[in-house]
């Protein structure tokens, strides 16, 4: 091992999507955008195809033509409106597109091609979608028109911490779809964590993201059997031993209260280890948790192995399980050192790392 080492595992993908599906009774459209969530965006659509998931979300066309070339039938849905300059690219790789503004359906009608089209609300999220007093008036354009309306949708913003609003929302939603023909209609409005307690089955497919790829957040408790996919090793690469009142990497930021042994790791901020880890990162090393005892730098990290029996080479985990299996450090641990989001711990992980799959 040079650095480090992302390991991708693929039964527990297969675990979560099953559990997901079993859960929501719904189509699942796999969120795969920025790189799957770091996890390798061919990976997840190839394992995701063999457990039979046809629909995948993706934030860009770019994304959007990766997906289909891994899987040429796949039905590939663009998030948000692109720019009109790529809708020769749009058409020709047949990817959906999420439609909210009337300029924009305006151009893709005028092109007289018939692109398939997802309407989106907006019930509360005030990101992206129509005003749902607009709804009615886009959705006779769109059903009059060259375009084909196979879906329409919403996004919450509090479904992990709010179901009263998100209960708020989906009302809105179905108040604002009252009228309209439904049939053979793609309803969809759940991400992960409303899909776990929005079993209404008035809605057919829900796009799941940070479930599938083994984070369980969500605003509700309940039965959890999403595994973890990702893990982060790597090796002690360097050891000193320094004296008390020494401060190691840059900014000397800590001062030794002891005389210690400092281990090196070249993993760092340019692999997506964020910067924030330290001061109260952790990462394991022979089953037991050594502390940051300085900055991380680009490229490596320093941590305390004074009360650790180590070497040169040992194996650090960074994320995931010691190997005796009794301590761990999740997603959600990294994100709280850092006061951030575990959406970005997980997209930051960069190419730099090798990805190795496992079973
Ligand atoms: C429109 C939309 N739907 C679904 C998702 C998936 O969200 P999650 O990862 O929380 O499942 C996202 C994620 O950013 C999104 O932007």
């Amino acid at each position: 091992m040079d650095r480090g080492f992302i390991y991708i595992n693929n039964s527990n993908l297969i675990n979560n999507l099953n559990f997901l599906k079993v859960t929501t009774k719904k189509e699942l459209c796999l969120v795969v955008k920025a790189n799957a969530y770091g996890h390798g965006l061919e990976w997840a659509v190839k394992n995701a195809k063999k457990f039979g998931v046809k629909w995948f979300a993706v934030a860009s066309v770019d994304e959007g033509i990766q997906v289909k070339k891994v899987f040429g039938e796949s039905r590939v849905l663009l998030l948000a409106e692109p720019s009109k300059t790529q809708l020769e690219n749009i058409k020709e790789n047949v990817l959906d597109l999420t439609v909210y503004n009337e300029s924009f359906i305006d151009a893709l009608i005028e092109t007289g091609d018939e692109y398939s089209v997802h309407l989106k609300i907006d019930t509360g999220m005030h990101r992206l979608g129509c005003p749902p007093e607009k709804f009615n008036d886009l959705y006779k354009k769109i059903i009059s028109s060259n375009l084909k309306l196979v879906g329409i949708c919403t996004h919450f913003p509090m479904a992990d911490t709010d179901v009263t609003e998100t209960k708020k929302s989906i009302e809105l939603f179905e108040k604002t779809i009252l009228d309209i023909d439904l049939t053979d209609m793609l309803l969809h409005v759940d991400n992960s964590a409303s899909s776990l307690y929005n079993l209404e089955n008035s809605f057919n497919m829900t796009r799941v993201g940070i479930a599938a790829y083994g984070v369980e957040i969500t605003a509700v408790e309940h039965k959890n059997e999403l595994l973890p996919i990702m893990e982060i090793k790597t090796r002690i690469s360097n050891l000193q031993l320094r004296k008390k009142g020494d401060a190691v990497s840059y900014g000397k930021a800590k001062t030794l209260s002891r005389d210690s042994i400092i281990a090196t790791a070249p993993i760092g901020y340019g692999d997506g280890y964020p910067w924030n880890s330290f001061p109260d990162g952790k990462v394991i090393v022979n089953n037991q948790f050594c502390n940051l005892i300085g900055r991380v730098t680009m490229d490596q990290i320093l941590f305390d192995v004074t009360d650790v029996n180590v070497q040169i080479d040992d194996e650090v985990t960074v994320l995931g399980n010691s190997t005796d299996g009794k301590l761990n450090i999740s997603v959600s641990d990294i994100a709280q050192w850092n006061k951030t989001i575990e959406w970005e711990i997980l997209t930051n992980m960069s190419k730099r790392l090798e990805r190795i799959e496992v079973e």
